[in-house]
């Protein structure tokens, strides 16, 4: 058990709602901020438990700021943990949110779950996001459940389709089409990470990639002739299922 997954289960104090798969993945991408100033947003404060988890897991330097739709969680400001209302669906609000926040370095989406203020809250604070830092969206389930405005399966405008398309993106290097070119998603979004009901996106300076052989070529290539390629797609149909 890790010290978050301690923390949360010790916990008698203001109350903490978190799936328990989740504790692993925190510690796997947040455990090199621990005792830096990091500064750290949650959308999604609530009692204000896990604001207290993350003053304890991040230790005496780091700032936190959570935001909330609710004007009573403003009573749970305290040293070090500053907390904004407003409307995470509301650009305007986050665009005077992110000049208020000195930096970001890790941003926890765990506000409202609908669709649209997943992806506003994304579209607006992802480039305020310091370029080493860590994106995490939790509760992706809402994309699959109607009563959030997901629901079905592959459902147009829900976060978990809208969220796909970060996969092309991140290949855009490779496009040979105009439809995909290389954006600033592109160059910032060093990897993807994909959990059930997670995403977190790792930042990173990514530039160009670029291949090279090493060592003495000894075998000569070998380019299957066309029929025998039919059967290998034919073979890889059967083995996804795909008609
Ligand atoms: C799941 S709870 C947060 C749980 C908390 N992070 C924890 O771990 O205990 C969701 C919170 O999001 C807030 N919320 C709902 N809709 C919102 C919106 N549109 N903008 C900002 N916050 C919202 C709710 O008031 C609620 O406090």
């Amino acid at each position: 058990m890790n010290d978050l997954e301690k923390y949360f289960t010790e916990n008698t104090d203001k109350s903490i709602h978190k799936w328990h798969h989740y504790f692993d993945v925190y510690d796997r991408h947040f455990s090199r901020y621990r005792d830096t100033d990091v500064h750290i947003v949650e959308f999604g404060v609530s009692e204000g438990g896990s604001l207290q988890m993350w003053k304890n897991y991040f230790g005496p330097k780091c700032k936190i700021y959570g935001v909330d739709i609710n004007p009573y969680c403003k009573d749970l400001e305290e040293d070090r943990i500053k907390i904004f209302i407003g409307d995470q669906e509301d650009r305007d609000f986050l665009r005077t949110l992110a000049k208020e926040i000195p930096r970001i370095d890790i941003l926890v989406d765990d506000g409202g779950h609908r669709m649209q203020q997943q992806i506003n809250t994304f579209e607006e604070l992802f480039p305020c996001i310091d370029e080493n830092g860590v994106y995490l969206c939790e509760d992706l389930q809402t994309s699959y459940w109607n009563g959030w405005g997901g629901g079905g399966y592959k459902k147009w405008g829900t976060f978990i389709e809208y969220s796909k398309n970060f996969i092309d993106y991140i290949n855009a290097w490779y496009s040979q089409t105009p439809k995909l070119s290389v954006s600033d998603f592109t160059r910032t979004a060093s990897s993807l990470h994909y959990y059930c009901g997670m995403l977190v996106i790792e930042k990173g300076v990514v530039n160009k990639p670029y291949d090279s052989r090493t060592g003495e070529p000894k075998i000569v290539q070998f380019n299957p002739p066309r029929n025998r390629l039919k059967s290998i797609k034919n073979k890889l149909k059967n083995f996804f299922h795909i008609r």
